[in-house]
């Protein structure tokens, strides 16, 4: 087990390259199963959680290879239809390998991902498209067991909410069976499109992604590409609010600004100001942070819950109140504690938390309650006087690859550390 232990009050300075999307990899990775041939991947993130796909990809058989930030899989040697439930739980997305599995082998095994550090994390809808698309599924024992014996055919699916999870699902499922797929109110999370961009490059025929429908023509064949993994949104936001928090000037690399347009007007609004440069960011803090109008997490273009720990760990510092709304997941104040334990002001009732700006923060442990929660205990250790110690890290590890590298790389005082 490691800790992060920071000494806060260093403002940022200096560039950050930003790392390729966990969000994205993750279903791409599970669509690979899906094609004929190699697959690489390029601009894929070192995370805990992607290693946790390429276990997963090499129990069913494939190769998967990952050397620095290139993964190379290939899935024609697959001999299995089979998740043991010790891969299922070490990653919590793992549910995305049903829709891929089911449309390559018609026929799959894994287990129910069960609940999470969010909340409850139900699967009904992507269960309830499937069987729409021919799919029998029974449920025994945690265990999942799913057959198409004529195969899959494509289907009207009408999602009551555009679940990320559920529309990859689908996408992953529709894209060999046979006939056209329409999914109504469908996610429109640039991670959707970066999946559908890769299918399309694969072969597959896709349309309307970024919209509320998406039309899937099914396709007898996938082959492998050569694919560049889109840049990580939420990472990008973190480190540009770890430089905010502190009064900090940084630029980032590799960024797609458009991607984040529901999120750098918000981080303006706080007083920092942001210039663009093709791919380029460029971030100048003010030199005291302004509370936000209130923040209410939707699903994309809406404010991205995701976000909403880190836009509070800012607001914790910031000159004003500030009210956020939490309507996505039903338990996602977690890391509030650890803020109030390091002297923030924050007030949290049933889905709404009230945040008033305090003068200076102060250093404490505390323990990541899960990835962007610990991120945001991150944020406020920078920002705070005196020394913090993160322990749980491993939830950090999940999504940001070696945050204490790119940190102490803007000049803050930020060391891994192993626990006694
Ligand atoms: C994905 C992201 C996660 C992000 C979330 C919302 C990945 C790997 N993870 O998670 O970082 O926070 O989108 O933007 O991409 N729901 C149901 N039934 C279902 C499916 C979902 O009730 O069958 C509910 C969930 O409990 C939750 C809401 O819908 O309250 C949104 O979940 P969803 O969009 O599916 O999130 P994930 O795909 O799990």
């Amino acid at each position: 087990m490691q800790k992060l232990v920071i000494t806060g009050g260093i403002p940022l300075e200096g560039t950050v390259v930003l790392h390729g999307a966990k969000n994205s990899v993750l279903p791409i990775l599970a669509a690979s199963l899906l094609c004929q041939g190699e697959t690489v991947l390029e601009n894929c993130p070192r995370l805990t959680d992607v290693f946790a796909a390429c276990r997963i990809l090499t129990d069913l058989g494939c190769r998967c290879h990952m050397k620095e930030h290139t993964a190379v899989i290939s899935a024609d040697g697959m001999c299995c239809e089979e998740i043991p439930e010790r891969l299922m739980q070490e990653m919590r997305s793992s549910i995305i390998f049903l829709g891929a599995l089911l449309g390559r082998c018609g026929v799959c095994h894994l287990s129910y991902p069960g609940g999470c550090e969010l909340g409850p994390r139900p699967i009904d809808m992507h269960l309830d498209a499937l069987r729409k698309m021919g799919a029998e599924i029974v449920q025994n024992g945690g265990r999942l067991h799913c057959c198409a014996a004529g195969g899959l055919h494509g289907a009207k699916v009408h999602l009551k909410y555009p679940s990320v999870g559920a529309t990859e699902n689908i996408m992953l499922a529709a894209v060999r069976a046979k006939g056209t797929t329409y999914i109504y109110n469908a996610a429109r999370e640039p991670e959707i499109c970066d999946l559908a961009a890769f299918l399309r490059q694969c072969g597959a025929e896709i349309h309307g992604d970024g919209g509320d429908t998406l039309v899937i023509h099914g396709v007898s064949v996938l082959h492998g590409t050569v694919y560049r993994i889109m840049p990580d949104r939420i990472a990008g936001i973190t480190y540009l609010a770890a430089a905010a928090i502190t009064g900090g000037t940084v630029q980032m690399k590799q960024t797609e600004p458009a991607q984040m347009e529901n999120l750098l007007p918000v981080l303006e609004q706080t007083g920092c100001r942001i210039d663009i440069a093709d791919k380029t960011l460029y971030l100048h803090a003010p030199v005291k942070l302004r509370a936000l109008p209130p923040i209410r997490t939707m699903p994309h273009p809406g404010f991205p819950t995701d976000a909403q720990p880190i836009f509070m760990a800012l607001m914790t510092c910031a000159d004003g109140v500030s009210v956020f709304e939490e309507t996505v997941f039903e338990n996602r104040y977690r890391h509030v504690d650890a803020l109030l334990k390091m002297g923030a002001e924050i007030y949290v009732s049933g889905q709404t938390a009230v945040v008033k700006g305090v003068r200076q923060l102060s250093g404490a442990p505390v323990r990541a309650t899960d990835l962007r929660g610990g991120a945001a205990m991150v944020l406020a250790g920078l920002a705070a006087q005196g020394v913090t110690e993160v322990t749980q890290i491993f939830h950090m590890d999940r999504g940001y690859e070696t945050m204490e590298t790119v940190l102490s790389g803007l000049g803050a005082s930020i060391k891994r550390e192993n626990l006694e």
